[in-house]
């Protein structure tokens, strides 16, 4: 059997969302997670899905003996050395048209720059911030009528759509 590990540092709505799509799919998902009072770790007890929590400086020693098919970023709020991302293959999503938007709050960005449009992103990871090669991006156009919170909202079910997706099409 295939197995993913998801790395998050948040709310999980991603974790959560890619979760409930392999529910009853051959698939064995872990969770990383470096903050102790992060949301994602409650959906994980929620979900039954086996949770680690790993400083940022462990990482690396955790990861070591272990091998997993695919790691996973889905909120995860630190950059990972070369060193961590040959331990195979690491995938991130961004909410916006990469490379327009990348680091922090790209949504609220976007908005507030008058783009008629903006969308989500999955790219390889690489060193460099929400850099690396693309690998699906899907458009959300911005309407007249939107507040931020729309925005928000229409971005995130996007979201929540590709990413399992993707993931399935790379394993
Ligand atoms: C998502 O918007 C994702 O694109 C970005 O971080 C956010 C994580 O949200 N990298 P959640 O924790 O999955 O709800």
């Amino acid at each position: 059997m295939k197995k993913i590990l998801i790395f998050a540092s948040g709310n999980g709505s991603n974790f959560e969302a890619i979760v409930k799509y392999f529910l009853n799919k051959d698939l064995k998902i872990e969770l990383l997670c470096n903050i102790d009072e992060a949301g994602v770790l409650k959906r994980a007890k929620n979900l039954n899905i086996k949770s680690h929590l790993v400083r940022f400086a462990q990482t690396y020693n955790f990861l070591a003996d272990k091998k997993f098919d695919l790691y996973v970023l889905a909120g995860y709020m630190r950059i990972l050395p070369r060193g961590i991302l040959n331990f195979g293959t690491f995938i991130n999503i961004h909410p916006s048209l990469l490379p327009q938007f990348k680091g922090a709050d790209a949504i609220k960005r976007a908005f507030m720059s008058g783009v008629k449009e903006t969308g989500v992103s999955v790219h390889y990871v690489s060193e460099e911030v929400d850099s690396g090669e693309i690998i699906a991006q899907q458009k959300c156009k911005i309407e007249p009528d939107m507040t931020l919170q729309d925005l928000e909202n229409k971005i995130h079910q996007i979201e929540h759509c590709l990413y399992p997706k993707v993931i399935e099409g790379l394993l």
